[in-house]
């Protein structure tokens, strides 16, 4: 097991990696042994991995089990409500520890919920997704979705510990495995070239959990270093946007029910580096290198059908506008970004039109779409709603 240390003065905390974490799981909150402890999961999680987490939190003393929906549009004010209620019937007092089981829904919603229950209990997060594990469940962003705007309400309540066992990973969906690995090479982009180097070397098929450990460990370090240069988003923290500027605007033209998160960021992600290129920001060859880093991850569903303008109007919604203008990540090279708030429509538009005709090449041995995969002009698969609008 490895500790990554994130230093926030008296909110500091530390994310531990290793298979098989959970069976520590009653040293490493040993602290909590007596206290009251609630639980937060889901049924498709608990029913997959609650068995070995009760055990283990048995060992620490009596603990409740809430589970909420499953789905983004359960990460909502009404199940935080539910979770309230929860926790009152639980007897948690502001002693008590609120235990995060599942992907970044469980982990927002059950976050959103301890962060403002008594003005704040103690949080653990127990990441069971490749996102969660990398991105969502590390540096106190907490919140849920309101009908016209995702994440617009919610809290940075940092959690006492992020316990990641990559083990779950074994029962998770390729597609969300999929949309984890697109932020796991947004971190590499922003920060990290041995990291790029690895995503490039990653076998096929894949076989998790074992070949996703040590890209966990780099991609929480390098959240980890942002995190504590920047806790509140002030400045630097906004680099973690790389690839969501134009990824959040295809998933609400989309309604969110075409892209998981990550392929969205995918398509950012080459949005911003046909950004970078254009501005000549950013040389052919690290273009090239990202673009079939992206495409390696792929497949994705298609852009058929989507308007560039509606596209543009969402980017122009951007929830992290400051000064009414909207803030770009650009790569300048692999492993190395800046933010630029004077992109023009005019170059967004060019790069959409890129993404549109944008083809998928064929991998050697990747897993990218290839010839036959799910290029810009192909149809999506249907994705479950929202329900929220940005
Ligand atoms: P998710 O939580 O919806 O999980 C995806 C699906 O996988 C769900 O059906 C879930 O039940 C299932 N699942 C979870 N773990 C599993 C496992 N081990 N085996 C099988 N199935 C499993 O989605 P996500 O991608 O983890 O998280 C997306 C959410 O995270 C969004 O709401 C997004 O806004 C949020 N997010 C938050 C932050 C942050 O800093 N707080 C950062 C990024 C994303
Ligand atoms: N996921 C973006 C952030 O944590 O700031």
């Amino acid at each position: 097991m490895i500790r990554i240390p994130i230093r926030l003065g008296d909110r500091s905390y530390s994310v531990s990696v290793g298979l098989g974490l959970v069976d520590s799981l009653p040293s490493l909150l040993d602290a909590f042994k007596g206290r009251p402890i609630v639980v937060v999961s889901n049924l498709r999680v608990w029913s997959l991995h609650g068995e070995s987490v009760g055990k283990a939190l048995g060992l620490l003393g009596r603990y409740t089990r809430l589970l909420i929906r499953d789905g983004e549009v359960h990460k909502s004010p009404a199940t935080v409500e539910r979770l309230h209620t929860g926790f009152l019937d639980a007897g948690l007092t502001r002693d008590g520890l609120v235990v995060a089981f599942g992907g970044g829904v469980v982990g927002d919603v059950a976050g959103f919920a301890a962060a403002t229950y008594m003005r704040g209990v103690a949080l653990v997060h127990l990441p069971t997704t490749l996102l969660a594990m990398v991105d969502s469940s590390i540096g106190g962003k907490v919140g849920v979705n309101h009908p016209k705007a995702k994440n617009l309400i919610g809290a940075f309540h940092q959690p006492r510990a992020v316990l990641v066992d990559p083990s779950f990973l074994t029962t998770l969906p390729p597609r969300e495995l999929q949309g984890g690995l697109y932020e796991v090479l947004k971190c590499a982009v922003i920060g990290d070239r041995r990291l790029f180097r690895s995503l490039a070397h990653l076998p096929t098929p894949l076989n998790p959990p074992a070949d996703l450990v040590g890209l966990i460990e780099a991609a929480c370090r390098l959240k980890a270093h942002v995190v504590e240069t920047d806790e509140r988003e002030l400045g630097f923290r906004r680099v973690l946007n790389l690839g969501h500027t134009v990824g959040h605007a295809l998933e609400a033209v989309t309604l969110f029910r075409r892209f998981t998160h990550g392929e969205a960021v995918g398509w950012g992600l080459l949005a911003a580096i046909s950004i970078a290129r254009d501005r000549k920001l950013l040389k052919e060859n690290d273009f090239a290198s990202i673009a079939t880093a992206v495409e390696r991850i792929g497949p994705r569903p298609g852009l058929f059908g989507v308007d560039p303008e509606r596209v543009l109007e969402a980017v122009q919604r951007d929830k992290k506008k400051r000064d009414g203008r909207v803030s770009f990540v650009l790569p300048t090279a692999v492993g190395r970004v800046v933010t630029r708030s004077d992109v023009s429509k005019e170059e967004v538009r060019g790069a959409l039109r890129s993404l549109a005709s944008w083809v998928s090449r064929p991998l050697p041995g990747g897993r990218g779409a290839g010839p036959s995969g799910r290029g810009a002009g192909s149809r999506p698969r249907r994705r479950r709603s929202t329900g929220a609008r940005r």
